[in-house]
């Protein structure tokens, strides 16, 4: 199969690509110069499409150069922090890349398309509204989640205006190998990688440690993201989630021991957010019962080769 993807370089983004690849399909990733760092996929079946989400015209003839049947829309900027830093960007490379992404492709044959968006946007929830669903009420509270609710209703606007067959994934947090720093897991295990390899001293600074989220593995979320391809109904939104809430302090505790090292904890005032999430907790009801997919990877496993990745690339170093 002919597939379009952004974002190859990303989290998700090569986790999947590296799915596809192995599957046999010819995957061709858009590649923005500016702020694509990481090394693209080394691999037979595997093209780079130079372009940019913020130029129409451009990504219209790398879309159309391609025809792909199936487009998976990852790119974009992922951090709820940073997106105060910069709030106009967030919405323009989250909302206004989407809604070029979804014009692309519909010039192209209408292939089915995966927008993927996020749980920030529901925003701070109430603990009687848990667990979330796609019938919960988003009331985003910081750009980030406002610019992937922009997204999300473009993916309904485009099937019902279009009939293009498009699918919103709303992943909530996702961890395991190859992660990059700025989120909590990398974090925390970087900096666990770093005492290990006696680069720092036994201290390690965390943030807000009673916050509550629900992770999956990337790997899961990868599989998940081919199901609805496959087999998600146009124009809907599907949650992909564990079902499972677990504090920050529980993934402190379970990769300190993991580690095997004797550490000390300092609150850095740094790491504490100007709005929080407190506790985000989603139900997988929906995909499951359209596509089958359900979480396989434990908790542990994905925190067990988050660290060893961890040692590894710093032992590399
Ligand atoms: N990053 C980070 N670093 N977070 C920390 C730290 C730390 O040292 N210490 C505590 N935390 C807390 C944060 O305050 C937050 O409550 C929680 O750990 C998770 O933070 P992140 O891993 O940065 O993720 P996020 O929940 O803000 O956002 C992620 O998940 C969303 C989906 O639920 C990102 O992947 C988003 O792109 C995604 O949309």
């Amino acid at each position: 199969m002919r597939i379009f993807i952004t974002g190859a370089t990303g989290f998700a983004g090569f986790h999947l690509t590296d799915a596809l690849l192995a599957q046999g399909h010819q995957v061709f990733g858009l590649v923005h110069a500016d702020t694509s760092h990481q090394p693209l996929p080394d691999h037979p079946l595997f093209r780079p499409i130079p372009g940019n989400l913020l130029d129409l015209a451009e990504l219209e003839a790398a879309v159309a150069g391609v025809q792909p049947e199936v487009i998976y829309h990852l790119a974009g900027q992922a951090s709820p922090g940073r997106s105060w830093d910069n709030p106009a960007l967030t919405l323009a490379i989250n909302a206004g890349g989407t809604a070029n992404l979804l014009e692309a492709a519909r010039s192209a044959g209408r292939p089915r398309v995966v927008v993927v968006t996020s749980a920030e946007i529901y925003g701070a929830v109430r603990p009687e509204e848990l667990p979330l669903t796609e019938e919960s009420e988003p009331r985003p509270h910081h750009p980030y989640g406002v610019s992937k609710w922009a997204a999300s209703q473009l993916v309904r606007l485009y099937w019902q205006r279009y009939q293009l067959p498009a699918v919103e994934a709303r992943p909530f947090n996702h961890i395991g190998p190859r992660q990059a720093p700025g989120f909590v897991v990398p974090d925390f295990a970087g900096q666990l990688a770093a005492i290990k390899l006696g680069r720092r001293p036994p201290t390690m600074s965390v943030g807000n440690l009673s916050a509550e989220r629900d992770f999956t593995d990337v790997r899961d979320v990868a599989c998940a993201y081919q199901a609805l391809a496959e087999r998600g109904r146009p124009g809907e939104t599907y949650i992909i989630c564990s079902g499972r809430a677990v504090s920050i302090q529980h993934i402190l505790d379970a990769l300190i021991e993991l580690s095997g090292l004797d550490v000390t904890i300092t609150r850095d005032p740094e790491r504490m957010r100007p709005s929080e999430t407190p506790r985000l907790l989603g139900s997988y009801t929906k995909i499951e019962r359209d596509t089958g997919w359900r979480p396989e990877i434990s908790l542990r496993q994905s925190l067990a080769d988050a660290l060893a990745d961890w040692v590894q690339r710093m032992s590399g170093l």
